[in-house]
């Protein structure tokens, strides 16, 4: 099938070129002409391990192509995806002027003649669909022919291409038959279930499974404050509770909360909208106030260890919000590393991927970015493991010790092992868990 995407972000781009994979001819459509150049020639502006060579190998088949023409992406295609982005606004709700846009604009290029269905990627409030319907009926010319429909993306960072790849279900959201129709064909290839839905629900399945991956995290960062006032082990409670198939073990990983360009944003989001729905959605408030706890639980404990941060080294592993991502948006351990600069610290940090865009957005300027995990170690008064990637839980922990002028270890993401610490001779602090009396 022929179809586009506008806006080749994250979520456009990652579609796309999964789109492509299987045998689909793709558009990218963004603005931003630099960009098109670069993808055009298979150079990706994201670190998202195994989308570089799925992007090469379908331009290369003539399967995938960039251009900054919406004209042309509506043309020659019977799908138009919208995948911009709906930033967060100072109160929480979202900000659709990009959405808003770029209906008018494929309102101003539908031709009568052509059928499109016109689908929504994008993470957007509930009740967007009708305003897009709305929107391309105003603009659009007399007899233009289209369909909306909602199909949210569920991908994750840092394993983008092979949840696009396989899905655990594909929502659409739609009230026509033809554009179902069409829909169902798209996705054929991917053979996963797929929920067929009104529009509205689709648009809401996206912020309440987003707020209730977060409502698991959040509760699982609070049974990990009960660990440590009582001794309990907060992984060994995980298990406990996540061996229950109702329940299950993923996304109860305890830690300095979540972070991202999605769960922030969307549980903001769900709030402000359950607010102008007139039914306030308070539960989400405490998941939020749960998450900005556990770095400040984690900031006390260092106080209680270091006293006084004024003028101590402070090494910080991990910038990123989580692993196997460049991404440092709404980074827990950005948050963390300011905390310790106000307090007068002086941090040393070291990423594997995120440390050109923290150069570039100039976040944290007074932070001193090295080369190496060990090099970022070199004389620290402490150690905070800040984001879970791989290579740190690799570090020779001996050569650490040596390297380190005190074996203070802060693990904000239970990535190294207590009863290993505390036999090599380290000062181990992690999130929920007993340390060296764990048997
Ligand atoms: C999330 C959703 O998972 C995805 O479905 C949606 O499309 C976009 O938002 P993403 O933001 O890429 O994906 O990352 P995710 O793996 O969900 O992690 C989000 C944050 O939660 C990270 O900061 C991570 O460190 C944290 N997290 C995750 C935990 O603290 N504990 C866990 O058990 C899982």
């Amino acid at each position: 099938m022929d179809l586009s995407i506008i806006g080749s972000g994250y979520v456009g781009l990652v579609s796309g070129a999964c789109f492509a994979e299987v045998g689909h001819n793709v558009i990218c459509v963004d603005n931003d002409q630099r960009k098109v150049d670069a993808l055009q020639a298979g150079r990706i502006p994201i670190y998202e391990p195994g989308l570089e060579e799925v992007v090469q190998r379908n331009v290369a088949a003539g399967r995938l192509r960039f251009t900054n023409s919406i004209e042309d992406g509506v043309d020659h295609s019977e799908v138009v995806f919208i995948a911009v982005p709906t930033p967060p606004q100072a109160d929480g709700s979202v900000d659709l002027s990009y959405i808003e846009r770029v209906a008018r604009e494929i309102a101003a290029v539908l031709k009568p003649e052509q059928y499109r269905v016109v689908v929504d990627k994008s993470t957007v409030p509930v009740k967007t669909g009708d305003k897009v319907y709305e929107t391309i009926k105003r603009y659009g010319k007399k007899g233009a022919e289209f369909d909306v429909v909602s199909n949210p993306e569920f991908l994750r960072e840092g394993c983008a291409v092979d949840d696009l790849m396989h899905p655990d279900r594909i929502v659409i959201g739609s009230k026509s038959d033809r554009a179902l129709a069409l829909m169902k064909k798209l996705y054929e290839p991917f053979m996963a279930p797929i929920l067929v839905t009104d529009i509205n629900s689709a648009e809401l399945i996206k912020h309440a499974a987003n707020s209730f991956l977060a409502l698991k995290i959040s509760y699982i960062n609070a049974v990990s404050a009960i660990c440590e006032a009582s001794g309990a082990d907060v992984e060994k409670v995980a298990d406990g509770i996540g061996m229950d198939k109702r329940i299950g073990r993923n996304f109860l990983n305890a830690g300095l909360g979540y972070g991202g360009s999605c769960f922030p944003k969307d549980i903001a989001a769900f709030i402000a909208i359950s607010e102008q729905l007139g039914v306030p959605f308070t539960l989400l408030k405490e998941v939020e106030r749960i998450n900005q706890s556990q770095r400040e639980r984690f900031l006390k404990s260092l106080r209680n260890t270091l006293w006084i941060l004024r003028d101590k080294k402070i090494a910080v592993w991990g910038l990123t919000f989580k692993g196997d991502t460049d991404d440092i948006r709404s980074s827990v351990s950005i948050e963390l590393i300011k905390d310790l600069i106000a307090e007068g610290a002086h941090v040393t940090a070291y990423d594997p991927k995120g440390m050109d865009n923290v150069r570039s957005f100039k976040l944290i300027p007074e932070a001193k970015l090295v080369n190496s995990a060990l090099e970022a170690a070199q004389g620290a008064e402490a150690l905070i493991i800040a984001t879970e990637w791989h290579e740190f839980a690799k570090v020779d922990l001996n050569q650490l010790k040596e390297t380190l002028h005190s074996p203070l270890v802060f693990d904000g993401r239970n990535l190294l092992d207590p009863v290993t610490m505390h036999h090599l001779g380290f000062q181990y602090h992690s999130i929920g868990r007993p340390g060296a009396t764990k048997s």
